[in-house]
């Protein structure tokens, strides 16, 4: 049975061998899970077979099945990937969560999510809160453009732009600014072996402490947070006490950490002042 096989082959490659062939196989066959657990031993044609053997080859050389499949489920919505997006983590649901804790569901208020990537966190913010008039930006044009096709596949509007940081934001001012930079050390070992290095550098690195993206953000969030707004980070769970020193400096106020799911501090948030 292929699915055996499949196992078999990720054994020692991933901690989830079955669900992983499985999924690969539904995949490969163009099948849902359903479909698949009332056939197990159902004949695939030899196409369909040769494909997943591709896919299990990708998946054994550690490729995130994200990657592999070209889509990831983030805050319940179907979220589609590509070369240039990073695969969006549960983590950044505290981020998402940070952000809709400020935003009243009966009000318009302005939004913006820098560093959007694939969109995910303007996504799943458009989503809970229709009235919130939501810019998203990003400086890689390729990420941007699967970010509009999330948006417009799902039904939400969002103004997307292009550029560095504030740059394409000159002069506007939101009530709530959500950043999920890039914040992984240059060197981090973790590069050497784990599922990032099937993701863009360009999403991940912030040079030699992995805080080049948050420090110049804080340059401009002063001059770009309404009063009272909220502005919210997310970063690498040992950087919190930096990111606070960061966002002290810019003259926030009422600055806080919020846990993930792990308890490990990987949200900051402050105030602008009133
Ligand atoms: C860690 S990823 C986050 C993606 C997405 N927001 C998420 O949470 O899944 C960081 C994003 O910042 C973008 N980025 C990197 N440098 C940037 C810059 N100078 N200006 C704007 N965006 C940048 C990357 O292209 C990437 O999409």
């Amino acid at each position: 049975m292929l699915v055996q096989e499949g196992i078999t082959q990720l054994i020692g490659c991933s901690d989830s061998p079955r669900l992983d062939a499985e999924v690969l196989l539904q995949a490969a066959c163009g099948i849902n899970r359903t479909t698949l657990a009332r056939n197990p031993c159902q004949l695939v044609d030899p196409q369909s077979a040769s494909a997943f053997f591709v896919l299990l080859k990708r998946r054994s050389e550690k490729e995130p099945i994200a990657c592999i499949l070209g889509h990831k489920e983030f805050w319940s919505l179907d979220i589609e990937l590509n070369e240039a997006t990073l695969v969006p983590r549960s983590e950044t649901e505290i981020l998402v969560q940070a952000a809709l804790d400020a935003i009243p569901p009966d009000t318009a208020v302005d939004v913006a999510d820098l560093g959007t990537g694939s969109g995910a966190i303007a996504l799943a913010l458009a989503i809970e809160r229709p009235l919130a008039r939501i810019t998203a930006t990003d400086i890689s044009r390729a990420a941007l453009a699967k970010a509009r096709e999330n948006a417009s596949r799902l039904g939400v509007d969002i103004l997307f732009v292009e550029g560095d940081w504030f740059t394409p934001l000159a002069g506007s001012r939101f009530d709530v600014i959500v950043s999920n930079p890039p914040y992984v050390r240059q060197n981090d070992p973790v590069l050497e072996t784990g599922p990032a290095l099937f993701e863009p550098a360009l999403a991940l690195f912030a040079g030699e402490d992995g805080l080049d993206c948050i420090r110049a953000l804080c340059v401009d969030l002063k001059s770009h947070i309404k009063p009272g707004g909220l502005v919210a980070l997310e970063h690498g769970h040992d950087q919190q006490d930096a990111v606070y020193a960061l966002l002290s400096a810019t003259g926030l106020e009422s600055i806080v950490h919020v846990n993930d799911y792990a308890g490990l501090p990987r949200v900051t948030s402050a105030r602008g002042s009133l």
